[in-house]
């Protein structure tokens, strides 16, 4: 499959064909949604609630991010994939945010970096995008800061907050970003904003006149426990087969099913002098 590219998101908003970002942090993510035809890759901050079990984003880092962002590139040649700048990557300086962007792209293969904050964030957005590293802005309910902005709440409810997220998504659209991901905001106002801007306007929380849907991968399949936001529809309860499968294997054992002589290494057998795998190329671990 050919690999997606920033043009292709431009012609999708002018002939009105919306698409899809899905969340991937490692190898098996990125190949479920590659195998799924998925157009675009973030490798979210999420990473710090989903797969790090921290309780917030902020304990991300840059050495995270990198890791887990060449993780979803080696299995996933043909997606779109955008690195997320984490907590204070790019608030300190412009020369780091173009350094750690840079890091994404370079150590971690993505074709994009991702970047939370309205207007202030403007100057800093056009200095990556001038070091030649396209950039997807993140406005509405930005967890990085939801200590300032309340909490995890819906944002843009009251005209003079809703104002703001739209100055902020023209600034950013000025700045060069080729999208911007709208998260937990009044529908009404998102729609606005994506016919106003002629960037994809990527929503989460965000209602159905945007020209993209982005959620969290592990949400949609049902991997990520109790946790439902009301914006999450989950698609599959991936967690409830995980947990049954592990306890048939338990139940296998303790009953002496498993392994059979299907699965043993047999002293007459020719796969006692072969590969482990024939079949497969990939190395055992240990
Ligand atoms: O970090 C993340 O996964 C995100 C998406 C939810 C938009 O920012």
């Amino acid at each position: 499959m050919k690999r997606v590219v920033i043009q292709d998101l431009k012609r999708w908003k002018q002939e009105g064909h919306r698409w899809v970002c899905l969340t991937a942090y490692d190898a098996p993510s990125a190949r479920v949604l590659e195998a799924a035809g998925v157009q675009v890759a973030l490798v979210g901050d999420s990473l710090g609630n989903v797969i790090l079990g921290h309780d917030s984003t902020v304990p991300v880092t840059m050495e995270d991010m990198v890791c887990h962002t060449a993780a979803v590139r080696r299995s996933a040649p043909s997606l779109f994939v955008v690195g997320d700048l984490p907590f204070l990557a790019a608030q300190v300086s412009d020369e780091q945010a173009v350094l750690n962007s840079g890091r994404l792209v370079q150590e971690g293969g993505a074709d994009a970096v991702k970047l939370e904050g309205g207007g202030p964030r403007a100057a800093t957005i056009q200095r990556i995008v001038e070091a030649g590293i396209p950039v997807m802005g993140h406005l509405g309910l930005t967890p990085q800061n939801a200590t300032q902005l309340g909490g995890y709440r819906v944002q843009g409810n009251d005209p003079e907050s809703a104002a703001r997220i739209a100055q902020d998504a023209m600034a950013l659209e000025q700045a060069g970003a080729f999208a911007v991901v709208l998260e937990c905001v009044p529908a009404p106002l998102a729609s606005a904003i994506a016919k106003e801007t002629s960037i994809p306007i990527i929503g989460i929380g965000a209602g159905q006149g945007v020209d993209a849907q982005v959620l969290v991968f592990h949400d949609l399949v049902g991997l990520s426990g109790d946790f439902q936001p009301r914006f999450v529809r989950r698609y599959a309860n991936v967690e409830t087969t995980m947990i049954e499968a592990v306890k048939s294997f338990q139940n296998d054992v303790e009953a002496g099913r498993f392994p059979d002589d299907s699965e043993s290494f047999l002293a007459s057998s020719e796969d006692e002098q072969g590969d482990v795998d024939p079949e497969s190329e990939r190395q055992l671990s240990g």
